[in-house]
């Protein structure tokens, strides 16, 4: 072991939320394209918002606050906005936006966390030569890992079990415990989004990844990348009490159809055909195989009576 290494959850918390951490000096959107920044994704949250008669939408993990921004003039005056996001509020974000660094002990409405569990940082572990699972620890400067103490975990038994040396896990524990705590502050619909996946095909290898102005790039917690693994997502279901959907059929739910439009309108008004086109394109980029649409949205709805209930 390296005399830097410290184990991987710790190494993460300080890169991405430590004093200079990556989301204290800098915004996601000038990283990564997310769905909050594709203008049609907060068409579908209104509607949403609009049938389900929120009267608050808190937007947890609201990087520079895009999702609200647009969401504004789309939900008129009548419903209250909240960011909660840990990063300082923008110069720019509209008054009618509140903009805190926590999350209210109680939200009568829409809680919405799009990309938040991946972000949330994770023990990370791997099957030693000898069988034994164990801590994985890592140089923050350089990202070179060393194998730590063993490690005996209840989640891991149940949500993950590994087998052959070499192969390695992020324990979702944390994110199980976040989501439960933050949904169970709800009344009304609680929905968080992200990249995951399930028992029957975890990666043997884990997801660590890194990413810094629009590129994958080595992964190291040193301050400067992103660092985000894939959420299991049905632990954090399960811990919740919600429903599991994939991105592409909770916005079919919600109306969004990515047909392109009909090319007789290219005719007769071709700035309506434009317009339709490019809509389509950004529906066609939140429902794609392999992207966006592939996303898990993590639902619990206690009214049970919404579009997005079984
Ligand atoms: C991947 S970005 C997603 C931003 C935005 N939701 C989007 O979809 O574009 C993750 C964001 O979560 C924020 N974050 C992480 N933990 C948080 C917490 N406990 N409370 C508030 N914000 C948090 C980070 O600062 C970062 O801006």
């Amino acid at each position: 072991m390296t005399k830097r290494a410290v184990p991987w959850r710790q190494a993460w918390e300080s890169a991405l939320y430590g004093e200079d951490g990556f989301f204290r000096s800098t915004r996601p959107a000038e990283h990564f394209r997310t769905s909050a920044h594709v203008g049609v994704f907060a068409e579908a949250i209104a509607d949403l918002v609009g049938q389900s008669g929120a009267t608050t939408v808190v937007d947890l993990a609201a990087g520079g606050g895009e999702l609200l921004v647009a969401l504004l003039p789309l939900v008129g005056t009548g419903v209250q906005l909240i960011a909660v996001e840990v990063a300082d509020r923008p110069a720019d974000l509209p008054g009618a936006i509140h903009w805190t660094d926590h999350l209210p002990d109680r939200i009568d409405g829409l809680l919405i966390a799009n990309e938040w569990l991946d972000n949330l940082p994770c023990d990370v572990v791997e099957v030693g030569d000898d069988g034994i699972v164990r801590d994985v620890c890592v140089d923050p400067t350089t990202g070179e890992e060393s194998i730590g103490s063993p490690y005996e975990s209840v989640w891991l038994d149940r949500w993950w079990p590994l087998r052959q040396p070499g192969e390695r896990a992020e324990i979702g524990a944390t994110r199980d415990e976040a989501w439960a705590d933050a949904a169970a502050r709800v009344n009304g619909l609680a929905i968080a989004i992200d990249y995951g996946h399930l028992r029957e095909d975890r990666p043997p290898f884990g997801t660590l990844r890194s990413y810094a102005h629009g590129r994958e790039v080595d992964v190291i917690p040193d301050g400067t990348r992103d660092v985000t693994a894939h959420v299991a997502v049905d632990s954090v279901a399960a811990a919740a009490g919600a429903q599991l959907m994939r991105q592409r059929d909770a916005l079919a739910r919600l109306g969004l159809d990515g047909g392109r439009p009909a090319l007789d309108l290219a005719q007769s008004d071709p700035m309506a055909y434009l317009t339709a086109l490019g809509r389509a394109g950004d529906v066609g980029e939140l429902l794609a195989n392999g992207g966006l649409g592939d996303f898990w949205w993590i639902i619990t709805d206690t009214t049970g009576h919404g579009r997005l209930s079984e």
